[in-house]
C-alpha cells in the first residue's frame, strides 16, 4: 500500500503573483532591488502587525543576518530549538558559534520553556535564543519571551513555518527580537524562494538590508569595508510573493481545514486551535 503523504504546502498560485511579475518585465525592474522589493517589505511588515522588513533570499539568510545582529560571532553558544529543520541551525556554526538545543513539550512539539529554564542557567552567557513555531504550530511564546527578558538574551523567532498564525491575537514573528519568514516551495505563501526578517528596530533592519548588498558603501565607485553578502530578494521573485501575500488568509484558512480533516487529535491541532 502507498503510504499516505501530508504535505506542508504545496504551492498555489492566484494569478496575481504574475501580474506583478509582468509588471517587474516592462519595467525592466529584473534586478536585487526594485518597486516589488520595496512595497514586499512595506506590505508584509503592515500584514504582521508594523516594524519592518527586510526582503532576503531565503529565511536561513535572514536568520544568520539576525545572529549577526545580535552580535553572534566566534565561541558565542546559541540556544535553539532542537524538533526543527537544520537550516534553524546551520547559520550559528557560519559565525564560528556553538549551538546548544533545547529539548521540546509534548503539546505543541516546541521549545519547552521550562527546559529553556534549565538551559539559560547552564548557560547564562548565551548570545541569542533561536525559538521555532513548527509545522505553523505557535511556541508558548510569552513564557519565552519572559525568560529571554529576565536575563536580557534577544531572541530570533524562526517563524519560517509559521506565517499568519497568531498567538493570544498577535502575529508570530513579531515576538522576538527578530522574526525570520520563509517563501520557499513548501510554505504557507511562496516565492518560489526567499525570506523576510522583520523587526521593530528600524536601523537593524537596514544594517541587514547593508550587509545583505555585500556591504557596498553608499559611494559612485565600489567601496567596502566590512565583509558583506549577495542576499537580497530579486524583484521578479518580490512579485511573486506580492501576489501570494493577498492570498494568505485563504491558505491558512485552507491549512485549518486540513489539518482538522486528517488529524484532529493531533497535538498540532489541539494547539492551534
Ligand atoms: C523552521 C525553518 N527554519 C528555517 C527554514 C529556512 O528557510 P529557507 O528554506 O527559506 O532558507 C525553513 C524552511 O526551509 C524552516 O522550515
Amino acid at each position: 500500500m502507498t503510504p499516505r503523504r501530508i504535505y506542508l504546502s504545496s504551492p498555489t498560485m492566484h494569478g496575481e503573483e504574475e501580474a506583478f511579475v509582468q509588471q517587474a518585465f516592462e519595467t525592466n525592474w529584473v534586478a536585487p532591488l526594485g518597486p516589488n522589493v520595496d512595497a514586499f517589505e512595506r506590505e508584509l511588515a503592515e500584514r504582521v502587525g508594523g516594524g519592518f522588513a527586510a526582503a532576503l533570499v531565503s529565511g536561513t539568510s535572514a536568520i544568520h543576518l539576525a545572529l549577526k545582529l545580535c552580535g553572534v560571532s566566534r565561541g558565542d553558544t546559541v540556544l535553539c530549538s532542537t524538533l526543527t529543520f537544520s537550516a534553524s541551525a546551520n547559520p550559528i556554526t557560519y559565525e564560528g558559534a556553538t549551538p546548544v538545543f533545547v529539548d521540546s513539550e509534548w503539546d505543541t512539539w516546541n521549545m519547552d520553556p521550562r527546559a529553556l529554564e534549565r538551559a539559560l542557567e547552564r548557560h547564562p552567557r548565551a548570545k541569542a535564543v533561536i525559538l521555532v513555531n513548527l509545522y505553523g504550530t505557535p511556541a508558548q511564546l510569552h513564557a519565552i519571551r519572559q525568560l529571554c527578558d529576565a536575563r536580557d538574551i534577544p531572541l530570533i523567532e524562526d517563524a519560517a513555518e509559521s506565517l499568519g498564525a497568531l498567538s493570544q491575537g498577535q502575529q508570530t514573528g513579531t515576538f522576538g527580537d527578530f522574526g525570520v519568514f520563509s517563501f520557499n516551495g513548501n510554505k504557507i505563501i511562496t516565492s518560489s524562494g526567499g525570506g523576510m526578517l522583520v523587526s521593530r528596530r528600524e536601523k537593524a533592519i537596514a544594517k541587514a538590508r547593508f550587509w545583505a548588498t555585500q556591504s557596498r558603501e553608499p559611494a559612485r565607485h565600489y567601496e567596502h569595508r566590512e565583509i558583506g553578502y549577495n542576499y537580497r530578494m530579486s524583484n521578479v521573485v518580490a512579485g511573486i510573493g506580492r501576489g501570494q501575500l493577498i492570498h494568505l488568509d485563504e491558505h491558512v484558512a485552507r491549512k485549518r481545514r486540513f489539518i482538522s480533516a486528517t488529524a484532529t487529535n493531533s497535538p498540532i491541532w489541539i494547539a492551534s486551535a
